[in-house]
């Protein structure tokens, strides 16, 4: 497969990401005013762990600029941490440590967003795109 679609399914992939944060954010809103249980979010929680896993061998693979593939890794460790918050808190039984989950949550959206943004250059030529991204 070439680079340019390699790199256009990688973009492709990161408004998926992005979408499914903003998504995320609603489920967990759901939830606090009691519409649904914490399921959902719990399901497409795990779909963005997957997800920003795909999304960082993506990154590789479409031989993106180490400043683009980073950020794929940092938002996958960012998912990672988010479940481990929860987790942590749960063992522990400290709430506080569970109150970072909604701040990480900014981090995920800011990254995802970045991503996003940043992947429009990928549906330009490859060489404009190398120097944009
Ligand atoms: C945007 C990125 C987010 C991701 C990837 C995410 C992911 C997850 C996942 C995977 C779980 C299940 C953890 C487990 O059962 O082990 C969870 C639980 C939860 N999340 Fe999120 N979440 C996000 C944002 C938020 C936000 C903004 C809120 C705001 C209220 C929130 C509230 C909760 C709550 C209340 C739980 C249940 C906690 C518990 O079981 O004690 N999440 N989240």
């Amino acid at each position: 497969m070439g680079k340019l679609i390699v790199r256009r399914i990688y973009a492709v992939w990161n408004w998926l990401i992005a979408a499914a944060v903003v998504a995320q954010v609603f489920l967990a809103g759901l939830y606090v005013f009691g519409v649904t249980s914490i399921e959902a979010h719990a399901i497409n929680g795990s779909f963005l762990l997957l997800a920003t896993l795909l999304g960082a061998v993506f990154a590789l693979a479409a031989r993106v600029p180490g400043r683009v593939a980073g950020s794929s890794w940092a938002l996958f460790g960012l998912v990672v941490l988010q479940v481990a918050l929860i987790e942590v808190g749960n063992s522990t039984g400290i709430p506080l440590i569970k109150a970072f989950h909604v701040v990480n949550a900014l981090a995920i959206f800011g990254v995802s967003a970045l991503l996003a943004s940043w992947s429009r250059a990928f549906f330009a030529a490859p060489k404009r795109a190398d120097a944009r991204a």
